[in-house]
């Protein structure tokens, strides 16, 4: 074991010279049992007859910001790698870090659930896509969303917005240039990936610097932190009531808060329909609008449901797709004969001068070879985000996991597996123009959206997004390293994260 696997499991040591009586030295032989049990405290404390293999006692990685690499650190030394058992206080886990188990995982009707933190109660997403069980209110928010959030028409449809956005980010990022003389992407990426989530979601675009917007900025940025913030309330139900970290509080506050400005978003817009009348014509309206359709129509959706469904949106879109393209963007500075390939491939369709479009993207193979690879390299949920829960008891390969397990997918360690992938550790869009590798949920080698029931929903805008704006912005400038250079460290937060954000300089093309 490595020394940050070590760091990553805790064993307790009791002192050796004590003289104990015969009932605190079996107290002592019953903890011991319980705590070096394969799979710590938890798995010691269920119904599973035969242990999975995994750490003893009680494991700290899901606490620190690279708990993908010391879980697969962890399953690798243990050889656990098809699954690994563990324990987070009183909570069991498995996770896989291999495509034939995490295929069962996902594509399982037994893991149709999500476990539900804390923090993700308080903000009331039990009511959202996302957290809410399976059952016929979640079915019926997948179809809702697929129908007219998620749906090809739909996807289209927003392609003038996205591209528009896509164009303000490149004056931005001139701006800056002209200013500073280097950029801060992540900043530039994350109010444009609000923004264009914004015009979907309620139909309104934000200005970030004043007014509203800087409202709204604040209320995401604290719903990010809550929910990407790891909770021992969660796992040690006794501290629970104590709230030591102050979530609870933060969350009842945050959801104030958020009632009041989606509440009144809501509200503005069944003023305009009173006025106007529906706006939401074949599918293509804001998504607002939609869910007051469906309640006219008898769809059983409160308000509250409605300022989960909608808040939830916000938070999945937004910074996923930032923070891809920044990885991205990183990977582009880095590697400027990559950058030039793709740049070549844009100026061939396009034209020096002119205007990157949706209708060039499918005529991009290596700009979709370098999306995929980056991906695979920088999955921004290399757990698969969330995780799923074990609704009854199931088997997974010749293991039994009793139903309350939490089951996670290391898609990270997959896709750096060298049994797997090549050379995994370098950044090589080619090997995607040699085999053409599905990144949407059919091959477990690379399914950065997930798989099965539960598998992203917002995948196709996600990557519609990232292709547009990443050709839009290869096409306009020219990426070269700032003085501090690119620094690829991680950061696993609620998603994974650059430690340090990209800074760069953009040299315009055309
Ligand atoms: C690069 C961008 C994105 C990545 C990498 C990503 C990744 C994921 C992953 C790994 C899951 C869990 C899947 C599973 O359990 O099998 C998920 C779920 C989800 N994602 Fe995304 N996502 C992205 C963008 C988006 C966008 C743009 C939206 C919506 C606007 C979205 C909405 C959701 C929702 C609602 C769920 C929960 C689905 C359910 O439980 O039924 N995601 N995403």
């Amino acid at each position: 074991m490595s020394s940050s696997e070590v760091d990553s499991a805790l064993f307790l040591l009791f002192p050796t010279n004590l003289v104990l009586s015969p009932i605190l030295a079996l107290v002592f032989v019953f903890l011991s049992v319980l705590w070096f049990y394969p799979g710590g405290l938890a798995w010691a404390l269920s119904r599973a007859q035969r242990s999975i293999p995994g750490p003893p006692g009680i494991v700290l990685a899901l606490s620190g910001t690279a708990g993908h690499r010391a879980l697969a650190g962890l399953a690798r030394s243990l050889q656990a790698i098809p699954l690994m058992a563990f324990s987070v206080g009183f909570t069991r886990f498995v996770v896989s870090s291999h495509p034939e188990t995490a295929r069962e995982i996902l594509y399982s009707s037994a893991f149709a659930d999500r476990p539900i933190k804390e923090s993700a109660y308080e903000l009331l997403f039990h009511r959202a896509m996302g957290f809410a069980p399976f059952g016929e209110y979640w079915r019926n928010l997948r179809r809702i969303s697929a129908n007219y959030l998620f749906s090809p028409k739909r996807i289209s449809a927003c392609g003038e917005q996205r591209r528009a956005i896509g164009e303000r980010m490149v004056g931005e990022v001139k701006e800056l240039m002209g200013r500073y003389g280097e950029v801060e992407l992540k900043r530039v990426l994350h109010f444009g990936s609000l923004n264009n989530i914004m015009m979907s979601v309620f139909g309104k675009r934000f200005d970030f610097v004043k007014g509203e917007g800087v409202e709204l900025e604040e209320l995401v940025r604290e719903g990010y932190e809550l929910l990407g913030v790891f909770n021992w309330s969660d796992h040690l139900p006794l501290l629970g009531w104590l709230d030591l970290q102050g979530v609870r509080k933060r969350c009842r506050g945050l959801v104030r808060r958020v009632n009041v400005f989606v509440g009144n978003i809501i509200e503005e817009h069944r003023k305009r329909r009173e006025k106007f009348g529906r706006t939401v014509e074949d599918g293509v309206g804001n998504f607002v609008d939609v869910l007051l359709d469906l309640q006219e129509e008898g769809e059983k959706l409160s308000d509250a449901d409605k300022v989960a469904v909608l808040w939830e949106m916000i938070f999945r879109g937004t910074d996923t797709v930032a923070i891809l393209l920044e990885w991205i963007m990183a990977r582009m500075v880095l590697h400027p004969d990559i950058q030039s390939k793709a740049q070549a491939e844009i100026d061939a369709v396009v034209g020096n001068s002119g205007i990157v479009s949706d209708s060039d993207i499918p005529k991009l193979p290596y700009l979709h070879s370098i999306v995929k690879e980056s991906l695979r390299m920088h999955p921004p949920g290399p757990l698969l985000s969330w995780a799923r829960l074990a609704i009854h008891d199931v088997n997974i390969g010749n293991h039994f996991i009793p139903a309350g397990t939490t089951a996670m997918v290391n898609m990270w360690a997959i896709t750096h597996d060298e049994s797997i992938w090549s050379e995994p550790c370098e950044f090589k869009p080619e090997r995607f123009m040699a085999e053409d590798v599905s990144i949407v949920g059919s091959d477990l080698r690379l399914a950065p959206f997930g798989s099965g029931r539960r598998v992203c929903p917002g995948k196709a805008m996600a990557l519609a997004t990232v292709h547009l704006w990443l050709a839009q912005l290869l096409h306009r400038f020219k990426w070269v390293p700032s003085e501090g250079g690119v620094d690829l460290s991680e950061c696993l937060k609620m998603s994974l994260e650059m430690k340090n954000p990209l800074g760069c300089k953009a040299l315009p093309r055309c």
